[in-house]
């Protein structure tokens, strides 16, 4: 049995003021799961955060990093430095820094390299746009970062992965993925990988959904065969409702 992991990404939300009320908060909601509870904070939250959660079983994670260890790239944060404040998990390759910040799938790859050599858990994303979708181009869009994002990998590495299946069209809409389309998604990500890596290297990848997962659906998603928890945005913002979520089998 795969272990169950649910992820919350806060973006660009949160001050280290808000963290530390947060977490306190939460920390007596969540103490009883034994699914693995994770929160991906902006940088200058890290650090408190670390220290907020010491003792309990809330993991933190970044929510971005740089490939290079150090140097000139003014305003970036390396997986060295991460690593050096215990940070434990980062996101890589969300569909908001492609969008935004241009990340292509190699930069991505960079990265997952980068974030395994200085012993971070990647948690990569990879989903379809609405009209890759409609276009009926997403298992050819979802196959290609598959492989581009792993390129290189190790078995060991690749069987070690948090991918989360995020297609773009559900984040943030408030239209969640049926619990089948989501299912069918974190499915052909299992396969693709089973194809390069084995079957069993890909039977033990965590693939969690991402995009409007709710207290109300995440039960339904979280039980598919293929998914293994959340990454969700919004609804992590809030304590109480962070909590249903990570406690959606009690
Ligand atoms: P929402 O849960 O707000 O849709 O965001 C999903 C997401 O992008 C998590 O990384």
């Amino acid at each position: 049995m795969r272990q169950k992991v649910i992820a919350g990404n806060w973006k660009m939300n949160m001050h280290p003021g808000e963290a530390i009320e947060f977490i306190t908060n939460l920390t007596p909601l969540v103490k009883d799961t034994k699914n693995e509870i994770i929160l991906c904070v902006p940088y200058i939250d890290l650090f408190y955060s670390i220290l907020t959660a010491q003792g309990t079983n809330i993991k933190i994670g970044a929510q971005n990093m740089h490939y290079e260890e150090s140097g000139a790239y003014t305003g970036e944060i390396s997986g060295k430095m991460l690593k050096a404040i215990n940070v434990e998990y980062v996101i890589i390759g969300h569909s908001e820094r492609r969008k935004y910040f241009n990340e292509t799938d190699e930069i991505v790859n960079k990265k997952v390299k980068s974030a395994f050599k200085y012993g971070l858990k990647p948690i990569v994303c990879v989903g379809e746009t609405l009209n890759q979708r409609e276009e009926g181009r997403a298992e050819e869009v979802i196959k290609k970062q598959v492989d581009d994002v792993l390129e290189g990998l190790t078995n060991e590495q690749v069987g070690s992965l948090v991918i989360a299946y995020e297609p773009i069209w559900a984040i943030g809409t408030g239209k969640a993925a049926t619990s089948e389309d989501a299912n069918n998604g974190a499915k052909q990500i299992r396969d693709e990988i089973s194809k390069t890596y084995g079957q069993e290297t890909a039977s033990r990848v965590i693939i969690l959904y991402g995009g409007s997962v709710n207290e109300t659906n995440a039960k339904e998603l979280f039980e598919m065969s293929d998914i293994d928890g959340g990454l969700v945005g919004k609804a992590s913002l809030n304590p109480e409702e962070f909590s249903k979520i990570t406690n959606y089998d009690k």
